[in-house]
């Protein structure tokens, strides 16, 4: 079955190869012999289906009954593990490398952009200061290049898509949280465009007012007074102290959320000029963001919280607590198979959250700022019936109850006002995607589970800067949903419908393109992006509330998924709204006349007549630890294998060919023509039609936009910036847009192990980690047994332990 999807896909990309063969050589020709004819090409670029087939081969292993821990974590299965390393053995390919850019076409019949074009004039804003890269010659050495780029293989390009589990690590930067920030805009115009899109009536309003209405019983009045009641999605302002006396709600508030997600839109554009708000530009940004050249002060080290999500399986108030919603729900079959096999290691513990936190403290104690545990509250037993009923919260029994630094948090102290009417949640998904309503004096978090430990010391870099954001890792596995998610697709194996569910949203809301998966590690995360990105989506948002057990709906937005590619794709459309809207459209009339297009058409040509990308632009990704110096800032220690940086470009021009991008299908028809529009304006151009094409609709079209514009310069993003001598407030916001959603792609040092059996992790965790001092960034290991066998738990119980202890044996100063 793999093979025949695979097969039918290759036939396509072969052909159409030889189709851009036979187009260039034409083109080509035609550009030399300064004939070229309007009208009568035909790009393949933009019109040729540039969006490969779905591609997620089915396993044959769903057949299977799933077998879920207590948290919905679908349990993989070993044989798939080890097909899916042949495939990505198999994987590693070699690519050419790409030409210079001799085909590519920017139309037009003017003579004076042509000759503009070759004397590249200088601009004030922009000029590099560096001159030739003395160092980059020597590092940019071919192997090198190659070997980067068979690394992140475009996901475009990838052919197989293949399921692997390799390991991950997150992002980090330090914005302050949106409650305390004053809310200020750049410029009076911009902010009532904001307040009337924000105000604009939508078929939600009805019904959130008569909910919020009906269902307050007790709860702070929902039309609260500051800006997130604009929003569907309202957010916690504060954290809910705990109290024993709190309640779960009924079944009936539970139904309401439903009623209200029903009435949300799928989709919310949240405007740059808002998403900016909460930050704050110190000065050496614009140089930095622009150039790639930092001057600022030495910058403090960033704190970074780590937040786990754990729960205690084994807690007999917590089993019961949790049987009349697991009886309610929709998994629950007669025969209690899935109460059976999703509590089946329900009794086992490794204490795995103890040596975590050990591990944080030991590896990453110097920039570790709180600790936050997220657990789940539990009804009490009650001595007999006339006694209140009193609620709990689940703890470790081994943690200290006197630390400021550790807090121990209910999924009632941070579900959003909404998303609370369904609590309890036994839903890991449905956790994560309230994180962002967890507080702290810092936006930075590291989210990991307890069975992930750090395995070596951590420089802050390895997981955010605030040079390079966050770091982010991905699986080879690509998703590219261009249908609607079907039952059958809630039906595969594992993270999968979760997958495709969420790609299907980002395409509608990004354009439609291949994303990869996120590695299997602890993520690291801006509360202020990640809340953007989950509310963007209000309807999947709020849905995603209401599942109480993995699975109950196959479509569940996916947390990590969407915030990694949320925040990719708004540094990239941040760009394409700069370039279009702000740069190009020079008097902001909406509109690119033909003088604006001119520009534009330069600018391309400008990119073009330079060497390729590859070899023209300093490779930034080479030199994070060098730039971080200059900060003051500690180098990266485990993630040092740096992939790209958005300071290189957005992650989706690496290794993309560009030699057929043709102005007239990308931009508009008749764009490098000033006839087009000399006797009246023709809508096509209007700039926020073109923006949207090359942002959302032609996606491949927008990437080749930004990277032969960015190709006018060796290194920075400057040439899509507004002037900042004529649009300095506008230029501020970009700025703080780029910086916002900056970020760093890293093949992170970090190893997956599924644990099955005694024997099993003895030789592959006990032997190289205890006897040979084998080491790993960061480890995570996955509780993957099946067996019910007493002796043999007992074994793999003592293996563990011996593992831990050997790994980390002395005490954090949390635990008591
Ligand atoms: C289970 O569902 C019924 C309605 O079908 C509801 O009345 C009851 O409260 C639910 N139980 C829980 C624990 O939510
Ligand atoms: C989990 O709950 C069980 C039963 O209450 C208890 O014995 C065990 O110590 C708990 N584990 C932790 C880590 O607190």
């Amino acid at each position: 079955m793999i093979g025949q999807t695979y097969s039918s896909y290759r036939h396509k990309r072969s052909f159409r190869k030889f189709y851009y063969i036979v187009f260039f050589v034409v083109a080509f020709f035609l550009w030399h012999s300064e004939s070229l004819s309007r009208g009568k090409h035909e790009s393949p670029q933009v019109t040729a289906p540039h969006l490969a087939p779905r591609a997620s081969p089915e396993r044959p292993d769903q057949a299977v009954p799933r077998v879920v821990d207590v948290y919905g974590h679908h349990v993989h299965n070993r044989e798939s593990e080890r097909a899916i390393e042949a495939v990505r053995d198999q994987q590693v390919q070699r690519r050419p490398k790409p030409p210079a850019y001799p085909n590519v076409l920017v139309r037009n019949d003017d003579p004076e952009i042509r000759k503009e074009a070759a004397e590249a004039p200088e601009e004030l804003d922009e000029s590099d200061g560096h001159g030739v890269d003395s160092i980059d010659a020597i590092r940019d050495s071919v192997g090198d290049a190659v070997e980067h780029a068979a690394k992140l293989a475009q996901a475009e390009d990838d052919d197989t898509a293949s399921d692997s589990e390799h390991a991950a690590i997150g992002e980090d930067r330090q914005i302050r949280l949106s409650g305390d920030i004053p809310r200020k805009l750049d410029d009076t115009a911009a902010k009532q465009r904001v307040e009337d899109l924000l105000n604009a009536d939508h078929p939600s309003k009805e019904t959130q007012k008569e909910h919020t209405e009906a269902d307050t019983d007790g709860e702070e009045p929902a039309e609260a007074h500051n800006d997130n009641t604009k929003h569907p999605i309202e957010t916690l302002k504060e954290q809910t102290p705990w109290s024993e006396t709190y309640s779960f709600p009924s079944w009936k508030e539970c139904e309401s959320i439903k009623d209200k997600a029903d009435g949300l839109p799928d989709m919310f554009h949240m405007p740059f000029e808002v998403a900016v708000t909460d930050v704050k530009l110190e000065g050496w940004e614009d140089e930095w963001i622009s150039k790639a050249h930092y001057t600022g002060p030495h910058l403090p080290e960033p704190k970074i919280d780590f937040v786990y999500n754990w729960v205690n399986g084994s807690q007999p108030e917590f089993v019961k607590t949790m049987l009349p919603y697991e009886l309610n729900s929709s998994l629950n079959d007669p025969d209690g198979v899935w109460i059976k096999s999703h509590s089946s290691n329900r009794y086992r513990e490794w204490n795995e959250l103890r040596y975590s936190m050990r591990s944080v403290e030991k590896y990453a104690g110097h920039f570790a700022n709180r600790i936050q545990i997220l657990v789940n509250a539990f009804q009490n037993y009650r001595e007999d019936s006339s006694s209140p009923i009193t609620y709990g919260k689940q703890r470790p029994y081994w943690l200290r109850d006197d630390l400021e630094k550790v807090q121990v948090l209910s999924q009632e102290e941070f579900f959003g006002p909404d998303e609370r009417k369904c609590l309890p949640t036994f839903d890991s998904l449905t956790i994560e995607n309230q994180l962002y309503n967890t507080k702290s004096e810092t936006d930075r978090l590291f989210a990991l589970s307890d069975d992930m430990i750090l395995g070596k010391p951590h420089a802050a870099s390895d997981l955010y800067s605030p040079l390079f954001g966050p770091t982010l890792g991905f699986k080879d596995n690509a998703y590219n949903t261009l249908q609607p998610p079907t039952e059958k697709d809630a039906e595969r194996f594992g993270e999968k419908p979760f997958l495709i569910y969420t790609s299907w949203l980002l395409n509608r809301r990004f354009g439609a393109r291949k994303r990869k998966g996120q590695v299997h590690f602890g993520h690291s995360l801006s509360r202020s992006i990640t809340k953007e990105a989950i509310t963007s989506f209000p309807r999947p948002a709020l849905r995603s509330a209401f599942q109480r057990f993995r699975g109950e709906t196959g479509f569940q937005l996916y947390s990590w998924y969407v915030i990694f590619h949320y925040t990719m794709e708004r540094h990239r459309e941040a760009l394409l709204w700069s370039y279009i809207m702000l740069r190009s459209d020079a008097n902001e009339d909406g509109y690119l006349s033909w003088t604006e297009r001119k520009k534009i058409l330069r600018d391309l040509s400008e990119g073009m007549n330079n060497k390729s990308p590859e070899t023209f632009r300093r490779r930034i990704y080479y030199r994070v630890a060098d730039y971080l110096q200059e900060a003051g800032l500690e180098s990266p220690k485990v993630n040092t294998d740096v992939l790209w940086t958005s300071l290189d470009g957005p992650a989706m021009i690496k290794d993309l060919d560009c030699d057929a991008f043709d102005t007239e299908d990308c931009l508009a028809p008749g764009f490098s023509m000033p006839s087009s529009d000399a006797n009246a304006r023709s809508p096509v151009f209007s700039s926020a039609a073109i923006f949207d094409r090359v942002a959302r609709q032609s996606p491949r079209c927008g990437d080749c936009l930004i990277k032969l514009v960015l190709n006018r310069r060796r290194a920075g993003l400057g040439p899509m910036l507004p002037h900042p001598m004529k649009k300095p407030e506008q230029r501020a916001t970009v700025i703080k847009a780029l910086v916002k959603y900056q970020y760093t792609i890293v093949s992170p040092d970090a190893l997956f192990y599924m644990v099955t059996d005694a024997e099993q992790a003895e030789h592959l965790l006990l032997k190289p980690y205890i006897r040979h001092k084998k080491k790993a960034g960061q480890i995570c290991l996955n509780d993957d047994v099946v067996t019910t066998d007493k002796a043999e738990l007992d074994q793999l119980q003592k293996v563990m332990s011996t593992l831990f202890e050997g790994l980390l044996p002395d005490p954090s100063s949390f635990e008591i």
